[in-house]
């Protein structure tokens, strides 16, 4: 940042099967999405633990995405149902220090190039808007 607008930095658990494959047509197709997302691909958006976010938000990231396929649609038949109960516990949590507006989650298939542009273009401008995180400062009540 050099005194510009605040550039929001996300990361994204995205799974391999159905998101990952989105964001890879998006890229493909040419289709834009915002520059401020990193990548982090996993097997299945059931693997999200809810410490690889806290993690990422205590590493720097003003916001976590994490996406998966559609329910239903998961390649591990229930992956994405158990990251959605794992979700609204974050949440909960993430709720009691103010943060719970960080971290969203989203389901993007393997088609759904344009939903990935707009779902993560939503979420950048959503975080713009909240501002910088600095989650140290939270923890530290100052
Ligand atoms: S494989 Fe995509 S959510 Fe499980």
């Amino acid at each position: 940042m050099s005194g510009g607008e605040f550039e929001p930095r996300i990361v994204v658990f995205a799974c391999n099967w159905c998101s990952y494959a989105g964001i890879d047509l998006a890229g493909t197709s040419r289709i834009k999405y915002p520059h401020n997302v990193r990548i982090v691909k996993v097997m299945c958006s059931g693997r999200v633990h809810p410490e690889m976010v806290l993690k990422a938000l205590e590493e720097g990231a003003d916001g976590v995405l994490i996406t998966g396929c559609h329910p239903g649609d998961c390649h591990y038949i229930s992956g994405n149902y158990k990251a959605m109960r794992r979700y609204l516990l974050l949440k909960k949590l993430l709720g009691e220090l103010g943060l719970s507006d960080r971290v969203r989650l989203e389901w993007v298939s393997a088609s759904e190039g344009e939903r990935w542009a707009r779902v993560s273009s939503d979420f950048v401008e959503h975080i713009r808007k909240l501002g910088p995180l600095r989650l140290k400062e939270v923890m530290e009540g100052e």
